[in-house]
């Protein structure tokens, strides 16, 4: 595996391969890497001759400093776990590589309608954080395909966006959440759950799935009542609840009895972590 770390070598290195043929998969990381990231890796070897991953801790994408700073940083693990699944390249620049003259005035990527609803609302600059980071790593690597998981659903459809509209030759390939047996999906931010966090964690994938069932029963009738007593079990149990409501998978419109496509989108805090879940359902007419 190579660590590259410079725009410069990282060049070389594609040039190289492109010149060969090989087909480039990217899966971009923030390190910390878990069993959902190892999912998305051996789901890239299916599709590419060439694995590249990079780790690259994105400060555009946070709101605020601290959260930030206090992100798990743990570079010499990751490398470990790369090596491992055998991957050909990690990119892992610095931050002045990639932002030479700061975050502040730089040129973004903006979806304007997906980035500033839901999460973006809650959340804003994120988005923008994300797309502009997405689309430089895109244009560093070049890759064929790129994977991406679908526990940030919105993000994902953010970046399928994006790409379709700024017309980058790249398939943009997502997978299904990896979880506990509990249900708990897999994150990066579990590290900072505490025991008895970790125990209650579980109940918001939990939650979904129960309210999911009720609207399917209810053939999506008294929505806002179901809606609210989850958010209440919830709040019940500990939870801060963000954002819990029904949207069109497709769209991320927000319910209406009409929709086939539908997603229960999540963000809740426990404590002072914010987690984030989501699950489709069809509602059959
Ligand atoms: O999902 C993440 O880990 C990050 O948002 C991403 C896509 C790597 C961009 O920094």
């Amino acid at each position: 595996m190579y660590i590259i770390k410079t725009i410069d070598n990282l060049y070389k290195k594609i040039q190289f391969f492109k010149k060969k043929q090989k087909k480039i998969g990217l899966v971009p990381t923030m390190g910390n890497l878990h069993l959902g990231h190892i999912n998305l890796i051996i789901l890239a070897k299916k599709y590419v001759d060439i694995v590249i991953v990079s780790i690259f801790i994105n400060p555009m994408q946070f709101e605020n400093s601290l959260d930030f700073k206090k992100y798990p940083q743990t570079f010499l693990k990751d490398c470990l776990i790369l090596k491992n699944e055998k991957i050909e390249i990690l990119f892992a620049p610095k931050i002045s590589e990639i932002y030479p003259n700061g975050t502040n005035m730089h040129t973004y990527i903006q979806v304007p309608k997906l980035s500033k609803i839901i999460e973006g609302k809650s959340r804003p600059g994120h988005f923008i954080g994300v797309t502009t980071i997405i689309g430089k790593l895109f244009n560093l690597i070049q890759p064929n395909f790129a994977f991406f998981g679908e526990k940030d659903y919105q993000q994902l459809l953010i970046i399928k966006t994006f790409v379709k509209e700024l017309n980058y030759p790249i398939k943009v390939i997502s997978s299904p959440t990896i979880r506990l047996e509990n249900g708990l999906a897999f994150s990066s931010r579990n590290k900072y759950l505490n025991d008895l966090e970790l125990k209650k964690a579980p109940f918001l994938y939990k939650t979904i799935k129960d309210t999911i069932n009720i609207i399917i029963k209810n053939n999506g009738n008294q929505l806002y009542e179901t809606i609210n007593f989850a958010k209440m079990s919830l709040t019940k149990k500990g939870f801060l609840v963000d954002i819990f409501n029904v949207y069109n998978s497709k769209t991320l419109d927000i319910f209406y009895k009409k929709n086939k496509n539908n997603i229960i989108l999540a963000s809740v805090w426990l404590g002072s972590t914010r987690l984030i879940d989501n699950k489709k359902f069809i509602l059959p007419h």
